[in-house]
């Protein structure tokens, strides 16, 4: 069956690398328009160029912090004009710091916040009146599996990112009458830069090794072993297409099985 991606226009937050590149690539691979955003210009501009040459679509590319609601209005209403339409948005951050409760400040929470929960809303309060035009659009939130089965050491992003699950249900039950669907998308451990970095400093903290902290998350999962991105934005592809049109405001986790609840 066809996805029915082709030529729909797309912005992928947070996709310079990791998860959200994995995305872009694979919406790309399926012929669709991208808008993509990070804070590092030059690594973005770098990933820009190459999708574009390696899947031949337009991929359009802006510097800037999903902590800035205005610059992230900015940013989508930009892309809808240049592709004269917005179909899909993958709201996606970088994630708060590791940390248990005990050493966590006031300021780190309220930045949390900022990332992990207030960007989503403005990636939604952008997009979704844009969606609503064209009755047509999917809307997904990247969070982590962590919103089912609490992380330890990870006290931020364990209690910040379950209000996204309230914010997807909630957008889904008010949009679903423009037939917009919304999701939020759950990894597990999957072998991005920013599981190497938390690995590392696991392994500091533990005097084990990165290769150490690495098998030991495989470990957990039913599969045992880490994901790899193009498994997370495999995912991402279906939930954005026209064969999961019945589908909405579910939390799906690419845990490899990590999740042991039932
Ligand atoms: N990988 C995993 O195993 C895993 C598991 C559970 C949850 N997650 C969550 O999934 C999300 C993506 O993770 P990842 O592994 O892909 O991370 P990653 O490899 O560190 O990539 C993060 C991407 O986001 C961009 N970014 C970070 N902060 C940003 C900001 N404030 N504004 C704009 N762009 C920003 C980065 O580029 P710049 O630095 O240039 O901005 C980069 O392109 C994170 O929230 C992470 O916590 C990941």
């Amino acid at each position: 069956m066809e996805p029915g991606l082709k030529s729909r226009a797309a912005v992928v937050a947070a996709s310079s690398t990791g998860l959200g590149r994995a995305v872009a690539e694979a919406l790309a691979a399926e012929g669709v328009h991208l808008a993509l955003c990070a804070r590092d210009n030059a690594r973005l501009q770098s990933t820009a160029a190459e999708l574009a040459r390696n899947y031949g679509v337009p991929v359009w590319a802006r510097a800037l912090d999903v902590t800035d609601s205005a610059a992230v209005a900015d940013f989508v209403q930009a892309a809808a004009k240049k592709y004269g339409r917005l179909d899909i948005c993958v709201s996606n951050a970088g994630g708060p710091a590791a940390a248990p409760f005990a050493q966590t400040t006031l300021s780190q929470w309220r930045s949390a916040c900022e990332l992990s929960l207030i960007s989503h809303v403005a990636f939604a309060q952008a997009a979704l009146p844009l969606m609503q035009k064209r009755h047509w659009g999917r809307f997904l939130m990247i969070t982590s599996m962590s919103v089912k089965q609490p992380i330890e050491n990870m006290v931020l992003s364990n209690t910040v990112r379950a209000a996204v699950l309230g914010l997807a249900r909630s957008l889904a039950n008010e949009y679903g009458p423009d037939n917009i669907l919304v999701h939020n998308l759950g990894p597990g451990y999957t072998l991005t830069d920013r599981l190497r970095q938390l690995a590392r400093g696991r392994a500091v903290a533990g005097a084990e090794s990165e290769a150490a902290v690495l098998a030991d998350w495989a470990s957990r999962s039913a599969l045992r072993r880490l994901g790899e991105p193009r498994e997370f934005a495999a995912a991402a592809v279906f939930l954005c297409s026209e064969l999961a049109s019945y589908i909405t405001g579910q939390t799906i986790l690419v845990d490899g099985g990590m999740y042991r609840g039932i």
